[in-house]
Parts: C-alpha cells; structure tokens; sequence
C-alpha cells in the first residue's frame, strides 16, 4: 500500500436509511475501479462497523474505529475496546484526534497508552498530531509537534513506529476550507521524518506513513498530498460523500 485515503466520517451517519444510502453510493462508486497504488481506509461511527465491515469486502478497502480505550473490557461505563473494534471489522485506529484532544481532554499520555493498545490488537494506529491557530501565529509548531511525537510515542519500539500512521492535521485547518501550502506540508513532514530518525532511529525507508489532514477535498488533493509528498490524506467532511472521497483516491492513485 503505497498510498492511504483515510475517511474520518466523525459523528454523521445518523440513520439506518442514511447509513444504507452511503453504502449503496460507496458501493456504486467502487464498482469497476481497481487501485493498485492506493487503500481506502472508512472510519465510521462504532455503530456502523460492523455492518459496513460485512457489507463491503473489497481487495482495498479497510476499516476503522474513530477512538477507542485502552483497555479490553473493564467497568468503563461508555467506552469501546480496541479489541471490540478489531472483532467487528476495524483494522485500524484514530488515535489522539484533535476533537478529541480538545473535547474529551485526552492527553499525550492517553494517546500514548492507546497505541500500546492498539498494537496489542493488531490495529494500526493512525496518531493525529497538529498546532492550533495560536500556536501556529506564535511559532510554536514545531515544538508542538515534538512534543506531541515525543509524548505519543514514548517507549515505542522502532519497529512499531514504523508499522503506524501520523496523520498532521493543523487544527486551524479542520472544516474551515483553509490549508497550508504545499510547501509548508512538506516542511512539517521533514520536520517529523527528522525527530524519528533523531529519536528511533529510523531511516528513510523504514518511516510510517504521513497523511496530511484538514479541509481535503478532490480540488486540493493533488497539492496538499502528492505535491507535498505526503503518503496519503486524512478526510472529514468529504468522506461523507462516496464520490467526492472515492475522487480523491483517484487522484492519489494519479489517475485523474
Ligand atoms: P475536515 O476534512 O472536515 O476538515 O476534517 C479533517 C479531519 O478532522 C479528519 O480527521
């Protein structure tokens, strides 16, 4: 898998008929389309995952679970296991995502046990990581970047930092139509590629995954993922039309 389209479809999705409606348009956007370069990889509400993991099974097509504990089971009134997720379809898990981090508190540490977690499972981790607006006008994206690498992935060894995801997503950037430039994109890829190498080790060939994340849509995917020589991208809003985010795995696969 060379490139990821990874659709976050947050908390949308509310009805049986909604749900039926974007597997049908999901399904009829699939049909004939083979991709070679590129995996589709859905993260649904926790609802919905078992029935999308059932209704669709394609070469390509993975799923995801949007959060998750810690933990396997336990008195965690509310809660979803990772080993739940695994057993209902997902493969993968968003771990640390900005609303989450801002929402419900979670912290580097908590994002830290949740890869453990997830590895333990045999979920990949896709680890969000990214400045909000007042540190990006104050400078400070680097060191929060760092900090966010360093906290998150403390005690990792090499070889599961290079199986994982990180997904920079700047928080100003999120539903607001707004992206960095390529250029910029690309500088904070350098940036992580360097504090891994700097702090595990890892050469170029053994780096995960970096998605860009932030107002993707098929109109800009071509620049803030191929031109930014990112590995792929992270959707929210688009990822609620199959069309819209079926188009932009296309264009990572460069065929349109
Ligand atoms: P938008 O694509 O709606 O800006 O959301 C990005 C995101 O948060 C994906 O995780």
């Amino acid at each position: 898998m060379n490139k990821l389209a990874v659709g976050n479809i947050k908390m949308n999705i509310i009805s049986k008929i909604e749900r039926d409606n974007y597997l049908k348009i999901l399904r009829d956007k699939l049909k004939g389309k083979t991709f070679e370069e590129t995996s589709i990889i859905i993260c649904p509400p926790a609802v919905h995952l078992e029935y999308f993991s059932e209704k669709i099974k394609k070469g390509n097509i993975f799923w995801g679970i949007q959060n998750a504990h810690w933990e396997n089971s336990g008195s965690y009134t509310g809660e979803i296991s990772p080993a739940m997720a695994k057993e209902m379809g997902a493969d993968f898990e968003i771990i640390g995502h900005s609303e989450r981090r801002s929402n419900f508190g979670e912290t580097n540490d908590m994002v830290n046990k949740k890869i453990f977690s997830a590895f333990k499972n045999n979920l990949i981790p896709i680890m969000c990581i990214g400045e909000n607006i007042d540190e990006r006008k104050s400078g400070e994206t680097k060191k929060v970047v760092l900090n966010q690498i360093l906290e998150g992935l403390k005690d990792l060894t090499k070889s599961k930092v290079s199986k994982m995801i990180i997904a920079y997503e700047p928080v100003w950037s999120i539903g607001t139509g707004e992206t960095p430039r390529g250029e910029e994109i690309m500088g904070v890829r350098i940036l992580i590629q360097k504090i891994l190498a700097d702090q595990f080790g890892l050469t170029i060939k053994q780096m995960p995954k970096i998605l860009y994340g932030g107002s993707v849509d098929y109109k800009n995917a071509r620049e803030v993922c191929l031109s930014a020589g990112m590995d792929g991208v992270l959707v929210g809003g688009e990822s609620l039309y199959p069309d819209s985010f079926i188009k932009i795995a296309e264009i990572l696969e460069d065929k349109i």
